[in-house]
Formats: structure tokens, C-alpha cells, sequence
């Protein structure tokens, strides 16, 4: 079972916009999918047509040993459990001394599926920690701005600073999204990010998602880009990028 975090300290970079379009490829594939919200925003609840958490149980409960049949939903394409402010307002809880393997404990107690997903909030806290503990795969979303690369950088050192849990985590590669080709800005931003991967020993995925409005869509209607138009170029970017992981983790 591969657990992949999506993340940068950065906001806005579409770590909810590719974890979601992501989880329903793999799903329309025939892979099996648990994705979690870790983000107190719940933008990734919401877009995938999830129930208000604080009427159903959720992510925080989950971590705190609620068994996954009490907190999972259901879409057409994955299944996921939602986020609410707790993970934010009790977060003392997951910075206690001795809780950095909360997460992981509680995943392994999970069977059955191929992917499981954390879309990740734009922090280092202490929920991110106990992400980047508890996965073996990093994809680090940047949009095609050099501030993305800071952010990139933050999230190299928080792996590192989990290391001693999560020996030889990394970023397994770096995903560009909003790219508008042939700008000038944009073709600096993907060098700088081509540099860092090198540094890192990381790679930039071929496929980057451009800046589309079907995205906009996605986030007014709260779905996935494939129920907006599955023949979009939006989709056609998310179904490449998703070929690609594939392909990446069939060679390790
Ligand atoms: N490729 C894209 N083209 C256009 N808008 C995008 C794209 N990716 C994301 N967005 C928009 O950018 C905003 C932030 O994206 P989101 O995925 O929520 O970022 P994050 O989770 O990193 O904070 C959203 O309004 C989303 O619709
Ligand atoms: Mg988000």
C-alpha cells in the first residue's frame, strides 16, 4: 500500500486540486483509494462531496483511534475522510510527546487498498509531521512561482527533521501546476525547480498542469475535474501526471 502526502508550506500551490483529481483518476483506473484530509480548511472534504465533519465523524477521530468504518465516505471514485477545525483547535494533541506516530499507527490497521492519499495543509505543524511520518511517498506541489521553491525547501527540511521515524523519506518528485508556458516567469520558476530537484535527488514530473478555468469550475461546483469534463485538457494533464507516478513507482 502506497501512502503518498501531497505538500508545501506555500498555499495555494493545488496540493487539493491534485490530490483530488489524482485520487478520482486512480479510482476511474480500477485502483482502490483512502484519501485523508489533513487540512483544518477541508477544501478536499468539500471537493469531494463530503458531509460537514462535526455531524459525521472524520480525520481527527480517526487519528485518535476511531475505527475507519466509523469515519470513510464514499464518491464515485475513492473513498476519503474529511477534516474539520478540531485538527487545528486540539492540535496540542498531536504535539504531545510521543503522538508523532498517531497517523501511522492508525493506517496500519487499514487493509484493502492500493493508494492511500494525505492532502496536506500549507504549515510545517504538527499534523504535517505526523503525515511525513506515516507515508513512504512525498509529491511536492508548486505552482510556477518562485515562492513555491521556499516552500519546497521547508518541506525538504521538515522531512529531514522526521527522519529519525522515517528513515530514507523524500520527495519523490515535484509536481508544477498554473504553468503558463513560454511566459517569461514561467520558464524560470520550472529551471529553478529542475535546480532543486537535482539537489535533492528528486525529479520534476514531464507532465505539468497548466493554468486552466476548468479548475475554476471544479472549485465552484466542489468536484472533481473528470465530473466537470473528462475530455478537458485539465483532465487529459491529471490522467498524465497519474501514468507518471504510476510508472515512477513501478521502477523502485
Ligand atoms: N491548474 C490550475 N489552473 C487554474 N486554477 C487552479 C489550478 N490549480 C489550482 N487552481 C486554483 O487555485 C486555487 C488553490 O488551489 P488548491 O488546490 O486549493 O491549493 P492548495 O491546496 O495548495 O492550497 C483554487 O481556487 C484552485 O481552483
Ligand atoms: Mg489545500
Amino acid at each position: 500500500m502506497e501512502i503518498i502526502a501531497f505538500s508545501n508550506k506555500k498555499g495555494g500551490t493545488g496540493k487539493t486540486t491534485s490530490a483530488i483529481n489524482f485520487c478520482a483518476a486512480l479510482g476511474r483506473k480500477g485502483h482502490k483509494v483512502l484519501a485523508i484530509d489533513l487540512d483544518p480548511q477541508a477544501n478536499f472534504t468539500a471537493d469531494s462531496g463530503g458531509e460537514a465533519i462535526g455531524t459525521v465523524a472524520g480525520t481527527f477521530d480517526f487519528i485518535l483511534g476511531a475505527p475507519l468504518e466509523d469515519v470513510v465516505q464514499h464518491n464515485e471514485y475513492y473513498d476519503f475522510m474529511g477534516a474539520d477545525k478540531r485538527i487545528e483547535n486540539q492540535r496540542n494533541k498531536f504535539e504531545e510527546k510521543g503522538s508523532d506516530f498517531l497517523l501511522k499507527k492508525a493506517l496500519a490497521k487499514v487493509e484493502g487498498y492500493d493508494f492511500v492519499v494525505l492532502d496536506t495543509a500549507p504549515s510545517m505543524s504538527g499534523i504535517v509531521f505526523l503525515a511525513l511520518v506515516a507515508c513512504n511517498r512525498v509529491i511536492g506541489v508548486c505552482d510556477a512561482d518562485q515562492r513555491s521553491v521556499t516552500g519546497l525547501g521547508d518541506l525538504y527540511s521538515a522531512i529531514q527533521s522526521a527522519a529519525d521515524y522515517n528513515p530514507g523519506l523524500k520527495i519523490d518528485g515535484i509536481l508544477i501546476t498554473r504553468d503558463v508556458p513560454r511566459t517569461q516567469a514561467n520558464k524560470f520558476a520550472v529551471d529553478v525547480f529542475h535546480q532543486a530537484a537535482a539537489q535533492i535527488n528528486s525529479i520534476v514530473f514531464n507532465t505539468h498542469i497548466k493554468e486552466r478555468t476548468v479548475f475554476h469550475q471544479c472549485t465552484a461546483l466542489h468536484t472533481n475535474v473528470f465530473n466537470v469534463d473528462a475530455r478537458s485538457d485539465g483532465a487529459k494533464d491529471y490522467e498524465a501526471f497519474t501514468d507518471e507516478v504510476l510508472e515512477l513507482f513501478k521502477k523502485d
